[in-house]
């Protein structure tokens, strides 16, 4: 008998812009219902790393699996491995011609098949306990910023995603409307769903995620439970970090 294979696993990944070396071999998993979080200051390669793992980006070397199954061979079906994850980006994710309901319904009934009433009815089910659906029918430019995020998980989990891609959610928001968006993302945490998250929230990592991974320069420098990792870090770069985010208030 063998254990089943982690929703994610990144092995040695390599990636390049030109000459610069931007992801040095990290290497990550996240397993099922897991919330793995994932710091690192500006420019160490979150949002690289995530492209990646999405296949937005093409890794130069190593392996990336999605329950089991290698999303980086060349051969991969780019668009059935894409229904399987949930992005969200760190703003501007709603289409901003649409409804919030149409933002929320599009994929599930253009990429899934889903008839439309079904599919309005879900995503008014889903509205419903975010306590966002009296807003089904505005333009996301009718919402807070904060509202505009929630939307965004939302439209994200429409489809049942195995995994959910959290990059910076709430980095680009007002500090009064953070709280709404990272309560949300902890109730889908404690709903089971499998979260790989960059984040400068550290007291949010601390009481949700199960693991935390520094990144440093393009390569997982610390990782381990949160208690360990931002509690008592070994490495002195990770402290370093840590000591500049409690300097900007954020712990
Ligand atoms: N498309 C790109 N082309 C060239 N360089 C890029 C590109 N995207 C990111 N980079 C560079 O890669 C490095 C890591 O960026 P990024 O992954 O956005 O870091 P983070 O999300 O941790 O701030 C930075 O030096 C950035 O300038
Ligand atoms: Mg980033």
């Amino acid at each position: 008998m063998s254990a089943s294979p982690p929703v994610l696993s990144i092995e040695g990944v390599v990636k390049f812009f030109g000459e610069h070396q931007v992801l040095r071999g990290v290497d990550l998993e996240v397993a099922e219902h897991q919330v793995v979080t994932v710091i690192g200051s500006s420019g160490s390669g979150k949002s690289t790393l995530m492209r990646c793992v999405n296949l937005l980006e093409v890794v130069d070397d190593g392996v990336i699996t999605l329950d089991g199954e290698d999303i980086t061979d060349p051969r991969a079906d780019v668009d059935r491995i894409r229904r399987r994850i949930g992005v969200v980006f760190q703003a501007y994710n709603l289409f901003p011609h649409m409804t919030v309901l149409d933002n929320i319904t599009l994929a599930p009934r253009v990429v899934h098949g889903l008839p439309r009433d079904q599919a309005a009815e879900q995503a008014l089910d889903l509205l419903d306990r975010v306590g966002l659906r009296d807003k089904a029918g505005e333009y996301p430019d009718r919402l807070s910023g904060g509202q505009q995020q929630r939307a965004a998980i939302v439209r994200a989990l429409a489809t049942d995603p195995r995994l959910l891609l959290l990059d910076e959610v709430t980095s680009a928001l007002d500090p009064e409307l953070v709280g709404e968006v990272l309560r949300l993302v902890r109730e889908l945490a404690e709903q089971g769903v499998t979260i790989l998250m960059a984040t400068h929230e550290m007291g949010f990592a601390r009481q949700v995620a199960d693991r935390v991974c520094f990144l440093d320069q393009g390569a997982v420098l610390e990782q381990g439970p949160p208690e360990q990792v931002l509690g008592d870090p070994v490495e002195p770069r990770t402290r370093q970090f840590l000591a500049r985010i409690i300097d900007a208030g954020r712990l």
